[in-house]
């Protein structure tokens, strides 16, 4: 096995490949002036991408990181298939080998238009799956938003999830009484935390007025001196943890903390969250400053899985 990344997800392929005990090798990724990228399969790699099953960790976040992630695989895949000779004379086509070009991802970015919420609109989510799926032989993705968008894709797809190492770090660091999932889409992962803790429970009703505006039904919660952290998937301008920390200290909680698996922190997103909360959590799916939960332990997970299969 060899796992491969280019620009966005160096850290944790490194910690992948520690883990499935096999080597790392970086792929050439960088920007021509005008930004358009430049993607290669070293030399120095050519041989061990041909010889055994590959592992590209790659986020498709931002938009460069979709294609960024495109054309690694098709250049993972021209090796794979023999395409070698270059305008130089440099290199010598050869046979094609077999499958076994495998993609994890830590952050699928456009997870959250996964339906048709208006006529007219592209599925992003599942626009994105499809392009990525024809370019390889599964995906394994981090806490996506919503699975049911990938359900069903021409390659097998795994959702792997890093909230077994969340609640780890949350038990041991914070030890909360309560565990609060701010709107229905994160009562699953939220009371998967509050069980492997083995907590208090509850979520509230989240209605999302526009990108900056978060309304919650008022709820009745035991909180009171509690210390609580609120679960969800991703952190995006922080309005619906700082909306749900206002109910819980309002209802008495002592302390509140946020955690997530992806912390995208918009337009001043820690500044805003540190005013509403006693510390943020999140996996390192993507680089921020509260990124202190590795997400390699949950993807290692998937790949093994998606290959037994
Ligand atoms: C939406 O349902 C997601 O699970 C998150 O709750 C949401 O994306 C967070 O966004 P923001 O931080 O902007 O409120």
């Amino acid at each position: 096995m060899l796992v491969v990344s280019g620009s966005s997800c160096r850290h944790i392929a490194e910690d992948m490949a520690k883990l499935l005990d096999c080597e790392h090798h970086s792929l050439e990724a960088r920007r021509f002036p005008d930004s358009e990228g430049y993607f290669r399969v070293p030399e120095s790699s050519i041989e061990k991408i041909r010889s055994t099953t590959v592992i590209l960790v790659s986020n498709t976040f931002p938009d460069s990181g979709i294609i960024e992630t495109l054309l690694l695989l098709e250049a993972i895949n021209d090796v794979r298939q023999g395409n070698l000779s270059d305008m130089r004379g440099k290199g010598i086509d050869c046979e094609p080998i077999g499958p076994g070009i495998y993609l994890a991802i830590p952050y699928f970015g456009y997870s959250r238009q996964d339906k048709r919420f208006n006529q007219g609109e592209v599925i992003s989510a599942r626009a994105i799956g499809m392009l990525l799926s024809s370019k390889c032989d599964g995906i394994t993705v981090l806490d996506l938003h919503a699975p049911e968008v990938l359900k069903n894709l021409p390659v097998p797809v795994n959702f792997a999830s890093s909230m077994t190492e969340i609640a780890n770090y949350l038990q041991s660091k914070i030890s909360p009484d309560f565990i609060l999932s701010p709107d229905k889409g994160a009562i699953e992962r939220a009371s998967f935390v509050a069980e492997t803790i083995g907590c208090k429970f509850s979520y509230l009703e989240k209605t999302r007025i526009d990108a900056h505006t978060i309304v919650h039904k008022a709820k009745d919660l035991d909180v009171n001196n509690a210390i609580v952290t609120i679960v969800d998937d991703m952190i995006s301008t922080g309005g619906t943890i700082c909306r749900a920390s206002e109910a819980l200290r309002d209802q008495g909680a002592k302390a509140v903390y946020a955690a997530c698996s992806h912390g995208l922190f918009t337009g001043g997103a820690i500044s805003k969250l540190d005013k509403y909360v006693d510390g943020i959590i999140a996996s390192d799916s993507l680089r921020n400053p509260r990124s202190v939960v590795s997400s390699a332990f949950a993807l290692c997970r998937g790949i093994t899985e998606l290959i037994e299969k």
